[in-house]
């Protein structure tokens, strides 16, 4: 967690090898990034609540049970005390210190309503809802078409492209910036701000240099609006009232950061695999072209199988949980990937089955802080495979080993080479 850490050629940290899993296990481990389905397997028989003292010390459910039950249990496991899976810079932003940080810009409100327990988290929930409904999605759906098709184009061109870079972590900046209002030739700044809070979140620096280009950029764009209002999302929220008051500049500062960070990586990641198991499966994808009908439950498929987020929830005090002691200080991570391919739920869990009918998948949470965004998930990941098959139905990885991916908090492919066959 220092800023001097080391990192491997794709910005990876370097730390010690784990030698066991189920007493030392290390999310940012290059192992648990590329290929954690046998560790989750192996940890499910042997150890379902495995811990770890690395990161400031952690716990990692893997039985959805497990992970159903701590999501549930909010006065336990509340998100009030921080939801990062590694120790933060800002305090403010996760209810979390390093001591001995110099301090940075913070989000004096957190990030609601993800970072919140009731009743901040309800009703700033509620503020997000109503954008967030099936009829505001379909709206966007317009927009997002057009994008991937005009991205569709660049590939067509070219005959090649990456899957990753060049289309799926193209579209959700683009979507979430244009329902914020926020200027489409920010998109590849906002990608790299969101890269360094979420996917550098063991980097001190670069977490805490996101961070503080996200609340610089926020603040200018509330002070424009409060100037002069527009037709967007960031100008509804100075609008909104809570208990006859306006909400006040932190509280949107914070929801905007967080509608900036949450809908991106997320969402760039579920598109870039379910992209790399198209190329890789030749078999799913000649099937989806040949029954598009399978598109809703191909996309849950998808969904649970390469889900991409792990949330965390932070102790205050020790807890026993099913005997374990829990120390005060200590994370739980809430593992809804591995939770998704538990057999006891999943007949087959490891296989993508696109006609899945019972898929009832923890993709998005389960709880108060189920996503508020999974409808407007949905609709891009949808969209995005619906524009690309339709006019590139025949494509193939360039060369499998050329595939990489980042994980810690968010887990998805950050490269896929692929060329037209
Ligand atoms: C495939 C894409 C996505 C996945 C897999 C995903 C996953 C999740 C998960 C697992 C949670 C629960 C976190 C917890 O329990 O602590 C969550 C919460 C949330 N997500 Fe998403 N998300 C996605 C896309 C989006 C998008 C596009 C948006 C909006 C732009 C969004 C906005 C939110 C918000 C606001 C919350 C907090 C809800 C609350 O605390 O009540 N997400 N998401």
């Amino acid at each position: 967690m220092s800023s001097d850490i080391s990192h491997d050629q794709h910005g990876a940290p370097i730390t010690a090898p784990v030698l066991d899993w189920t007493s030392d296990y290390d999310i940012f481990d290059p192992q648990y990034i590329n290929d954690p389905y046998g560790i989750w397997a192996e940890l499910r028989q042997t150890c379902p609540m495995a811990h770890t003292d690395r990161w400031g010390g952690s716990w990692l459910p893997t039985r959805y049970a497990d992970v159903y039950a701590i999501a549930h249990d909010i006065e336990k496991f509340p998100s009030g005390n921080g939801i990062s899976v590694v120790p933060l810079v800002d305090p403010a932003s996760d209810g979390d210190s390093v001591p001995g940080n110099t301090p940075s810009p913070v989000l004096t409100s957190g990030v609601p309503p993800i970072s919140a327990d009731p009743p901040l988290h309800t009703w700033t929930r509620r503020l997000i809802l109503p954008t967030m409904s099936p009829a505001r999605v379909a709206d966007y759906e317009v927009f997002t078409r057009d994008l991937c098709h005009r991205l569709v184009d660049d590939v067509l061109e070219s005959g090649t492209g990456d899957a990753a870079s060049e289309y799926a972590q193209q579209i959700p900046v683009r979507v979430i910036g244009h329902i914020l209002g926020v200027p489409e030739d920010m998109s590849a700044t906002f990608t790299e701000w969101v890269r360094d809070v979420l996917e550098f979140a063991h980097d001190v620096e670069r977490r805490r240099n996101g961070i503080s280009n996200i609340i610089h950029y926020l603040r200018g764009a509330i002070e424009a609006r409060q100037a002069e209002p527009q037709d967007d999302f960031i100008t509804e929220l100075l609008n909104s009232e809570h208990d006859g008051e306006p909400i006040g500049t932190p509280v949107v500062m914070g929801m905007c950061a967080l509608l900036l960070i949450a809908g991106i990586d997320t969402t760039w990641s579920s598109i870039g695999s379910t992209m790399w198991h198209l190329a890789a499966h030749p078999d799913d994808r000649r099937r989806l072209v040949a029954e598009p009908n399978l598109m809703p439950t191909a996309i849950e498929e998808f969904l649970r199988v390469y889900a991409p987020v792990t949330m965390a929830r932070r102790l205050t005090e020790d807890k026993q949980y099913e005997g374990r002691p829990m120390k005060a200080g200590e994370r739980i991570l809430m593992n809804f990937p591995a939770a998704n391919r538990d057999p006891e739920v999943f007949p087959d869990a490891d296989r993508v089955i696109l006609d899945r009918q019972q898929n009832r998948h923890l993709a998005f949470g389960t709880g108060i802080h189920r996503c508020a965004g999974s409808n407007l998930a949905r609709m891009e990941l949808r969209v995005a495979i619906e524009e690309w098959l339709a006019r590139i139905p025949e494509f193939e990885l360039i060369d499998p080993a050329a595939v990489t991916w980042a994980g810690g908090q968010v887990r998805g492919p950050r490269s896929i080479p692929v060329r037209i066959s």
